[in-house]
């Protein structure tokens, strides 16, 4: 674990720094491919290296064993990749300039990274919504405001009472800070931390049936709007294929992490809103990330590993695997998968 922690740590911060692993060797005269092995935390480092690491990449050493993430995401988000972050981290690329998450969910690598410069979106109107609260002063306040609220008034009747704002007239026409804070609601207040819309696009998932519910945590959120303040951050509500399209380029990195393929079993859960992303969906991104690659932006993907999801992306490299999968459509399927890291460096 700690051999992990460290390793991942180091390799965070060089990312970050926009040094590559061969620069890293140079700069503290370490073999790059050792570098390499500390980084997947195969091997034990002295302290000696330690500090010749932690002086290369101007920090003190103890920031090495740090792991304390400053900020993390705001909801519980199906297909969240918190579980896997470490396994994401060993397949990230050396360096890059710009970060873009096109389906950024729970935002887990996003908020792990903390990029300086980012573009990230989703098709999600009330999740870009929040996201957008984070940007803007007044937003931000009265979204903690409303959610204070939420949290008082919380009761079974509540919950539907909020759940059922979807259904009025008026409701694509409300203020950010209260689509925000009814979905940050409903998200800690439903059952299992879903978010599920019917065919007509309503909210739908029953009440968790709490007691009392949490809406947020003080000091994240206050970490959160110095992150989307302090950095440069674009907050689309968008396609995947649009928010990268145009703007991705030469260096740039991708991280794509769409709905799942369907396993075989047909149980698991893959539809977030009322556009299921069905095979079609899966193919015209897989068409995405080839323009991609062939502009050299870096462009790494997860997904279940199926035979079309292997078949669509044989031509780069697939690394398998395992996940702990903690929400599907009943909320009984808790159990390992596996899953694909595509990447194309
Ligand atoms: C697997 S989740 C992402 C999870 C996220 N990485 C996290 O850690 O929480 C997939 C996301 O894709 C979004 N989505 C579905 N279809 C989309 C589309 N066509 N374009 C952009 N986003 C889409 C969903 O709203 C959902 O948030």
């Amino acid at each position: 674990m700690l051999k992990n922690l460290v390793g991942n740590n180091i390799k965070f911060i060089r990312t970050r720094n926009g040094i590559t692993q061969d620069e890293l060797a140079s700069l503290c005269n370490i073999d790059r491919p050792q570098i390499s092995k500390i980084e997947q935390g195969k091997v034990n480092i002295t302290l000696d290296t330690l500090e010749k690491i932690s002086n290369s990449l101007k920090v003190e050493p103890l920031i090495l064993f740090n792991n304390n993430k400053k900020i993390h995401p705001f909801v519980k988000w199906a297909g969240g990749k918190t579980q896997i972050l470490e396994k994401l981290c060993k397949y990230l690329p050396n360096s890059f300039n710009t970060y873009f998450e096109p389906f950024v969910g729970g935002g887990s690598l996003l908020f792990y990274l903390a990029p300086n410069s980012a573009v990230i979106s989703d098709s999600n109107t009330e999740l870009m919504c929040a996201y957008k609260c984070f940007q803007n002063f007044e937003d931000f306040e009265l979204l903690k405001k409303e959610l204070r609220k939420h949290e008082e008034n919380h009761s079974e009747e509540y919950y539907y009472e909020i759940r059922n704002m979807d259904k009025e007239e008026d409701f694509n026409s409300l203020p950010i800070y209260i689509r925000a804070a009814r979905m940050i609601y409903l998200n800690k207040a439903c059952f299992n931390g879903l978010y599920r819309v019917n065919s007509k696009g309503y909210f739908n998932v029953p009440s968790g049936k709490k007691k009392e519910v949490k809406t947020f945590d003080e000091e994240n959120f206050n970490n959160l709007y110095k992150y989307f303040n302090n950095n440069k951050i674009t907050i689309l509500l968008s396609d995947f294929e649009e928010a990268v399209s145009k703007k991705a380029n030469k260096n740039d990195f991708v991280y794509f992490d769409p709905p799942y393929d369907t396993l075989d079993d047909k149980n698991s859960f893959t539809s977030y809103d009322k556009n299921n992303f069905k095979k079609e969906e899966q193919a015209r991104l897989a068409s995405i990330f080839k323009k991609l690659d062939e502009k050299n932006v870096k462009v790494m993907l997860s997904n279940h590993n199926t035979n079309y999801i292997r078949e669509l992306y044989k031509d780069y490299n697939i690394h398998i695997i395992n996940a702990k999968r903690m929400i599907n459509s009943n909320g009984n399927g808790r159990g390992n998968v596996e899953e694909v890291i595509i990447t194309n460096y």
